[in-house]
């Protein structure tokens, strides 16, 4: 017997291997795996195998690949043997989801008693063998994703038993031989992303058992009539989608009762759709991206045969040349549908009211129509919508209030309508909204600041070419992701604001054609980022900022228009005359000679003395500058401590149950850095600025436990030393369950606690071999531990006994230094209970982890202590 025998009979699957329970046991699984494998192996000709035992890593196994981080086995490379040949009696062959990158060995042919070949998911290389034929009871061939080329062979066409033909996913070329026309026992027939070219044979329309059809993806030809009859009467999946076919779509259609999967999208397609009112189980329909519709009254009739389709989820009929009045009857359509896409026709009439029935919609598309009238007030009923777009219509009217109700929107596109009114300040709860355009139309008014201060935006902002007024509100600021923000063509007034320094991610940034005034504020030297810079036309004054010259990405800065005064620089964008826009500005000067800018009048003078002045004032400054510089360094680390600190306290202070239970995804398994007995530790980053904090949600026992907590954490809130882990803030809330929920927040360590250092886990990867403490490594972080501890003890208002100490609370940072967690926790959490148990035994196990914190031990510190703790640390 050869490897292979281990491949069928068993019904073992390399799969079973290759993914075998990734998260459960770690390389231990792969090993064991891989064992298992061997065991059923019973011949191994080409010594593959025997050399598998533990002598070395399974990793260096012949034809195991693992990947280099977390050493699990990734690649299992079992070349297919000729030797296969010599299993005549096999009857399945399942290599499925391998890394197989041989050809198709040429022996194969003599098993002649294969029914089912699948090669799927592998490497595959070489062209599909004509010989296959001569496996004539062959009833499933699989080589989904490979890498076949050359073309299929028409020889597959006397495999008559064939049920299943899947070819998705080659570099397959040629043509769909007609002999496949022949295989009537078909069912599934997959060539979907291939390059293969020519006609559908018509013989293969006749394939009456066919209950899949894919030849999407291809450079298909040809052109179908109207009266072809596709006679598939079980087909449930059709899909001729991505090629280059013209023509009409069959009236034959029509009968396919049991379809699913209907798309005819990205293709040539004129004509009228036909009735569909056949098609019960119809889930997605896709007829976009081709010339349907003669642009008039009528196109859109075979909408409303679509009613009734209880499972109708997807229908996208864009990017065609349907004319005609938006019928109302999709108010009708089922209210599965999640996805309705309409949009670059000559759709006329209104948007119904009804449409907010189709209550799980999540995508609307009606952009590029002739739609007019209002914008539904049911339009808040859609409650699942994610994105709307309706730009380039004749939409009026206001822009509904219920808009709001959109809290799930992240995409809203209204603009190139004749929408009036003001921007509604409700938009302020559709609170993911990552790109908003309401530009081109009449929208009035001042910016709402809700609107502004959406923190979540982040692709674009545009109300630009409007009759907006007012000032730009100073939330523009929150809008830290924000990359393109457009606000020109209005009547806005009043400074730039400072905060508009804030939104660093930046790149597009049109402010032209307004009523601003004042200097460009010298905060927008962060927006480091900006590829475009456009604030001409408006009556800035001052001078022109020296950052603009830094700005490494600028491509196009346009200053026009305004009343800057004063030198105009030479350097970055300011030396290329077709990125830099500065005319209408009298009072500018200088620059490089293409911008046409008089010469500026500065006051040179070859006096020596006066030379020798500016020498002596040059060596003084240059002086003081090196001492400037020193001085900042000296005191760099400690400022830049402080100053995250504190913007992390003003973000975090609105920070509730339902904030931390959304920024952890509901506390889910991949927030989570570690559990302890006091409560589970999450990792959340904050929006608002990105900082990285710990949120450590407390076991709380029982309801109404632990009452003084807030007081308790206030007190500990002010205690600070270097060497304790920050308490940010604390949170006492109840969670959904009407049960108490406590938090407290914390700056994040990143380089976890001293017990994973001390202690590695068994499963030790690769990245966590790397933690080794240094002898001075140690000892800086007992150090750090005896300073922290003198500090609780003796300079508190009331000293703390941690009660806990151990490595596991000791945690460090990204420098290495050492500071001690969970102090006061005792305190904190066993309080009440103290209170409430007062009379009662108290075995409550207050005194921490047995054996690492005898109080009342630190109190009396002393200088050996430093040695004690260091021997501690090295258990
Ligand atoms: C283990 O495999 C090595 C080759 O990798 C081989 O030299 C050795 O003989 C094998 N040991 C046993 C016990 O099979
Ligand atoms: C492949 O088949 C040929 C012809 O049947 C045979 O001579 C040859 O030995 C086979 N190769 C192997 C490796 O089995
Ligand atoms: C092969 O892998 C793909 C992608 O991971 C998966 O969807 C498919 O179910 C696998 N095939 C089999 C037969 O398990
Ligand atoms: C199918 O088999 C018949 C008879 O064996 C043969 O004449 C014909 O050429 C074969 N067709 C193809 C396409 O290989
Ligand atoms: C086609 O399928 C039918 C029903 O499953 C079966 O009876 C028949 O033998 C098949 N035809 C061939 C050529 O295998
Ligand atoms: C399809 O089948 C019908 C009868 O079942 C036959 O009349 C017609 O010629 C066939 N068409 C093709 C293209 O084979
Ligand atoms: C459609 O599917 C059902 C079950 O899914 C099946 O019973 C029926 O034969 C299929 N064909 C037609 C034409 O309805
Ligand atoms: C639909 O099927 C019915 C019955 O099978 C048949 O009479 C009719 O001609 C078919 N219609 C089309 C357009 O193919
Ligand atoms: C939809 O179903 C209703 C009742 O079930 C029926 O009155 C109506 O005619 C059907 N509409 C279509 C287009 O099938
Ligand atoms: C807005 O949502 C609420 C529920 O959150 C719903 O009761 C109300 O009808 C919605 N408003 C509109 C206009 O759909």
């Amino acid at each position: 017997m050869i490897l292979l025998s281990c491949f069928n009979l068993q019904g073992l699957s390399l799969l079973d291997l290759a993914t075998a329970r990734p998260a459960a046991g770690g390389i231990a699984t792969d090993l064991q795996a891989l064992l298992q494998f061997k065991a059923k192996i019973t011949g191994d000709p080409h010594k593959i195998v025997e050399s598998w035992n533990n002598s070395i890593p399974f990793c260096q196994w012949r034809g195991v690949t693992c990947c280099r981080k977390h050493r699990r086995v990734t690649k299992l490379d079992l070349k297919i043997p000729q030797e296969i040949g010599l299993l005549r009696r096999l009857e399945i062959l399942d290599l499925t989801n391998n890394s197989i990158s041989s050809e198709i060995p040429s022996n194969l042919s003599a098993c002649t008693k294969l029914t089912v070949v699948d090669m799927t998911g592998n490497h595959l290389t070489g062209e599909i063998p004509t010989w296959l034929d001569l496996l004539s009871n062959l009833r499933v061939l699989g080589f989904y994703y490979n890498s076949l080329r050359g073309s299929i062979p028409p020889s597959l066409g006397n495999l008559s038993s064939l049920e299943k033909l899947g070819l998705s996913f080659n570099a397959l070329s040629g043509i769909i031989p007609e002999a496949l026309g022949q295989l009537t026992n078909l069912s599934f027939f997959s060539a979907q992303e291939n390059a293969i070219s020519g006609v559908v044979p018509t013989t293969m329309f006749n394939l009456s058992k066919i209950r899949l059809f894919d030849i999407g993806g291809n450079k298909i030809q040809g052109t179908l009539h109207s009266n072809l009859v596709i006679s598939m009467p079980n087909v449930e999946f059709f899909s001729i989608e991505s090629n280059q076919i013209s023509g009409q779509i069959p009236i034959s259609v029509s009968n396919f009762s049991n379809i699913s999967v209907l798309q005819f999208h990205n293709n040539s397609f004129s004509g009228n759709v036909p009735s569909l009112e056949k098609l019960d189980k119809l889930f997605n329909l896709e007829l976009g991206i081709n010339h349907l519709g003669d642009g008039r009254e009528g196109d859109l009739n075979f909408l409303c045969t679509l009613l009734n389709k209880t499972k109708l989820t997807f229908l996208h009929v864009g990017n065609n040349n349907f004319g005609g009045e938006l019928p109302e009857c999709i108010s009708n359509f089922s209210s599965t549908l999640v996805g309705l896409v309409m949009s670059t026709n000559k759709i006329w009439g209104r948007i119904p009211n009804g449409i907010g029935n189709l209550i799980n919609l999540e995508v609307l598309g009606v952009y590029q129509n002739q739609l007019s009238g209002p914008i539904p007030f049911e339009i808040g009923s859609l409650q699942k919508l994610t994105i709307f777009y309706a730009y380039g219509n004749f939409l009026s009217e206001t822009i509904p209030h219920s808009i709001g109700n959109l809290t799930e929107l992240t995409e809203l596109s209204l603009d190139y309508n004749n929408l009036q009114g003001n921007i509604p300040s409700s938009l302020g709860n559709c609170q993911n909204l990552l790109l908003m355009s309401l530009s081109h139309n009449n929208l009035s008014g001042s910016i709402p600041s809700q609107v502004l201060g959406l923190s979540s935006m982040s692709i674009l902002l545009d109300l630009s070419s409007n009759d907006l007024a007012g000032e730009l509100p100073v939330t523009v600021g929150y809008m830290k992701n924000l990359g393109e923000f457009h606000v020109s063509q209005n009547r806005l007034s009043g400074l730039i604001p400072n905060n508009l320094g804030s939104c660093v991610s930046l790149e597009k940034l049109f402010l032209n054609d307004n009523l601003f005034e004042g200097p460009l504020p010298s905060s927008l030297s962060s927006l480091k980022g900006l590829e475009a810079l456009d604030v001409s036309d408006n009556n800035l004054s001052g001078a022109i900022p020296d950052f603009l010259v830094s700005f490494s990405a600028l491509k196009y800065l346009n200053l026009s228009f305004n009343d800057f005064e004063g030198v105009i620089p030479s350097e970055g964008v300011f030396k290329n005359a077709s990125a830099t826009f500065v005319e209408g500005n009298s009072k500018l000067c200088g620059g490089i000679p293409e911008l046409h800018l008089s010469r500026c009048n500065t006051k040179t003078s070859s006096n020596t003395s006066h030379k020798l002045k500016i020498v002596i004032i040059v060596v003084t400054l240059g002086v003081a500058l090196v001492f400037t510089c020193l001085l900042i360094l000296w005191f760099t680390k400690k400022k830049e401590r402080k100053l995250t600190t504190a913007s992390v306290e003003n973000s975090i202070l609105r920070l509730s149950y339902q904030s931390i239970q959304r920024a952890t995804d509901g506390f889910a398994m991949e927030n989570l850095v570690g559990t302890g007995c006091f409560g589970s530790v999450y990792k959340r980053i904050l929006e608002e600025n990105g900082t990285v904090i710990a949120v450590k949600v407390l076991n709380l026992l029982n309801r109404g436990a632990s009452r003084s907590f807030l007081t308790e954490c206030e007190a500990l809130k002010n205690i600070r030393h270097r060497n304790l882990v920050k308490i940010l803030t604390a949170i006492s809330s109840v969670d959904y369950k009407g049960n108490d929920f406590k938090a407290l927040v914390y700056e994040f360590m990143e380089n976890g606690s001293l017990d994973d250092w001390l202690h590695p886990s068994v499963n030790t990867n690769e990245q966590e071999m790397m933690r080794n403490l240094s002898f001075f490594q140690r000892v800086d972080v007992a150090v750090d531990v005896a300073h922290a501890l003198e500090y609780l003890h003796h300079h508190c208002e009331t000293s703390i006994i941690h009660c806990d100490l151990k490595p596991s609370n000791i945690l460090l940072d990204n420098e290495m230094i050492g500071h001690i967690g969970d102090f006061g926790l005792a305190k904190i959490l066993f309080a009440d209970r103290l209170d409430h148990y007062a009379n009662q035994s108290s075995s409550l196990g207050l005194r921490g982890t047995i054996g690492y914190a005898p109080p009342g031990k630190y109190m009396h510190f002393s200088s050996n202590f430093i040695i004690i703790l260091y021997l501690l640390l090295c258990i």
